[in-house]
């Protein structure tokens, strides 16, 4: 039975990630989900597989050596799937050392021990043992309006302290590769959305204000664009760059699904208002006069837009969710979600959204 040690699996991805290899794999697994409970780590994302014989939940911290050793040495780990991170770019903004301490310092740890626990005498490595860290488009900087794409040849070129913090972890999953043949992959996603997504991303953000007559605040002009993945299309990716993928390589995961932010406002309110029965009274409130246009974020990037050319022709990975099918379904699962969006917006949820959007 494969061993899964996953970092970070109580958050948006990592969350959807387990579900996926579990209702894939069923019991020929074991998952073990490695996680910090910060205030974008939530059990309840989990609640429907806590029970299995086959999962099991460690709360720890990426950045603590002996915890991350220790799992190691209890457990034959085949694969680390590494999500754990700080990753919202307006919180790097307001606060960066949390993000350089998880991302690079907690890589770090994962990678050394890692690599302790699966190095050999002659430096060589079991054929069974794979890294995969999961990073962001981001870390490629910004592209024009008028055209262009990332490559896995793109130079890095960060502008937040966020894509800059994954993309000091990346080069080190490189060095790693080139220093000891440690057997890792990246892959580089562009923007996902679905279920479980924190309110503090756009997509649920707007759903979740739209629902409860709040304003919808856009940065700037609202026609930054980005390009839009349904997560258990980067789900299938990860594990497709895991079983497939050229040790040592990157992938790039994308959509070719680009859209400004304003049209992705626009499409939550149109679906909202024709999911919502006439007798709703949420239904009359939902409308444009909610938009409004904000301060800009600061270095607030462009547009992101990956070429997925190199994981279609290797591996055979295309995204299978169309754009118009996966906000209907996110959006019906936040519909029948409501508990899990008071839960996660009570307590600190309104301290952040004060000091970020009012003060
Ligand atoms: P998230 O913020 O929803 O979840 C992050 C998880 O990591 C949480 O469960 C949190 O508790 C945990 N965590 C944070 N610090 C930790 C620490 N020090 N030790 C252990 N656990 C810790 O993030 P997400 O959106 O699911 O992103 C997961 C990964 O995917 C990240 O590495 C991110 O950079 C990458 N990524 C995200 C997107 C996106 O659109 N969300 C796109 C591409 C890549
Ligand atoms: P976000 O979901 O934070 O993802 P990222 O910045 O990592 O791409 O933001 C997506 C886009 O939406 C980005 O251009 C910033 C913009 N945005 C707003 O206009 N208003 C908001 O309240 C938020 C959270 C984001």
């Amino acid at each position: 039975m494969r061993t899964y040690l996953v970092t970070g699996g109580a958050g948006f991805i990592g969350s959807n990630y387990i579900h996926y290899m579990l209702d894939k794999y069923g019991d020929t697994i074991r998952i073990i989900n490695v996680d910090a409970l910060t205030y974008a780590g939530n059990l309840e994302n989990l609640a429907d597989i806590e029970h299995l014989p086959n999962y099991q939940f460690i709360k720890a911290d990426i950045t603590d050596r002996e915890a991350i050793s220790r799992i190691f040495a209890e457990n034959d780990i085949d694969r680390v799937v590494h999500f754990a991170a700080e990753t919202h770019v307006d919180r790097s903004i307001k606060d960066p050392e949390v993000f350089v301490r998880t991302n690079v310092l907690g890589t770090a740890v994962m990678l050394n021990c890692a690599r302790g626990a699966w190095e050999q005498p002659d430096g060589s490595y079991p054929k069974d043992k794979r890294f995969l860290h999961v990073s962001t488009d981001e870390v490629y900087g910004s592209l024009p309006d008028d055209g262009g794409y990332f490559y896995e040849t793109t130079p890095y070129a960060p502008h937040s302290p966020y894509s800059a913090s994954k993309a000091s972890s990346d080069m080190l999953v490189k060095s790693y590769v080139d220093t000891y043949h440690f057997p890792a992959n990246i892959t580089n996603c562009s923007n996902n959305y679905g279920p479980y997504q924190f309110p503090e991303k756009l997509i649920p953000l707007i759903i979740n204000n739209a629902l409860s007559g709040r304003k919808l605040p856009v940065y700037g002009d609202g026609k930054n664009v980005r390009d839009w993945l349904y997560v258990m299309d980067h789900a299938k990716a990860i594990d497709m760059v895991q079983e497939q993928g050229r040790i040592g390589e990157t992938y790039n995961v994308g959509g070719h699904n680009e859209k400004q932010n304003i049209e992705i406002i626009h499409i939550i309110l149109d679906v909202l208002k024709e999911k919502l029965p006439d007798d709703d009274p949420r239904k009359a409130q939902i409308g444009e006069q909610l938009i409004t246009y904000v301060a800009d974020r600061k270095g607030h990037d462009r547009r992101y837009a990956i070429a997925p050319d190199k994981i279609r022709a290797e591996i055979g990975w295309e995204p299978e969710t169309m754009f118009e099918e996966g906000i209907r379904k996110t959006i019906e699962w936040y519909f029948d979600h409501e508990d899990w969006m008071k839960n996660v917006t009570s307590g600190d949820y309104q301290n952040y959204y004060k000091e970020m959007y009012t003060e």
